[in-house]
């Protein structure tokens, strides 16, 4: 391998949780099954990062696309997520979690955003692992709400740094490391702005079967890229 030292262990890992549909599929199950089973796989990767020394995991959760799967999915996902929200702020002091939501607030219903509202300032003050759920989120969006934020403060010309202090979390450094599940390999529209330097690692495992021994193979593929930042 590479002469040059290990890469440490990344700070911020991002995942796009792929594949519940098709693990639900090959079991016959309706697709909300693979649903609830990823949810699992969340509360395992959760503890696999904390584990491995990770402190910031961002989860994509739901996109601004996903408004077009059937509605009955969409319900199911949204109770699902209440459920974890809820979940997560009750046990969140127990487990030094922090959560953070990024992404837009419209068409969200009121009573999820009163949840996120409240899951987000009850566990603030934690300084354990930052759970960041990308919950209605689209990286084009965010960072024409950026752009949007830098026009409304009568902004002509805006520079890198400006653009990066109003995406959704400016307070979290840029993943290193961007995982995706179910044997795709593309980004579809995540993180587009922060993920310019990432390391991609892309597994077939599906998402509901994802586990800490995945999480930790991934976190030694990243171990070993030599990451040259445009240099030589
Ligand atoms: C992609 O699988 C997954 C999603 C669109 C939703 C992710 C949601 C969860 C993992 C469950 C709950 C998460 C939290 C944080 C509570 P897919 O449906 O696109 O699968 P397919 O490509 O096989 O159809």
């Amino acid at each position: 391998m590479s002469e040059t030292a290990a890469n440490p262990v990344p700070q911020h890992v991002a995942v796009i949780m792929d594949g519940n549909g098709r693990w639900a599929k090959e079991r016959h199950l309706p697709r909300l099954a693979g649903h609830n089973a990823g949810a699992k796989a969340v509360e395992r990767t959760l503890k696999a990062a904390k584990k491995a020394g990770v402190k910031i995991l961002t989860l994509y959760a739901f996109s601004t696309e996903n408004w077009s799967r059937p509605q009955d999915e969409i319900n199911g996902l949204f109770k699902l997520l209440e459920q974890t929200l809820d979940r997560y702020t009750q046990d969140a002091a127990k487990h030094g979690v922090r959560l953070l939501v990024s992404g837009a607030r419209e068409p969200l219903p009121p009573s999820i955003l009163a949840k996120i509202d409240h899951a987000v300032s009850s566990t603030q003050a934690n300084t354990g692992l930052t759970l960041n759920l990308a919950l209605n989120y689209g990286a084009r969006q965010e960072i024409l709400h950026a752009v949007n934020a830098l026009l409304a403060q009568g902004k002509t010309q805006a520079t890198l740094q400006d653009i990066s202090n109003h995406l959704y979390q400016p307070q979290l450094p840029d993943p290193e490391l961007i995982i995706r599940t179910s044997g795709e390999e593309r980004l579809s529209n995540f993180l587009l702005w922060q993920a310019a330097y990432s390391e991609f690692y892309f597994t077939p495992v599906l998402w509901p079967d994802f586990d800490e021994t995945e999480f930790n193979k991934a976190l030694a593929a990243y171990r070993g890229r030599k990451r040259r930042f445009g240099g030589v």
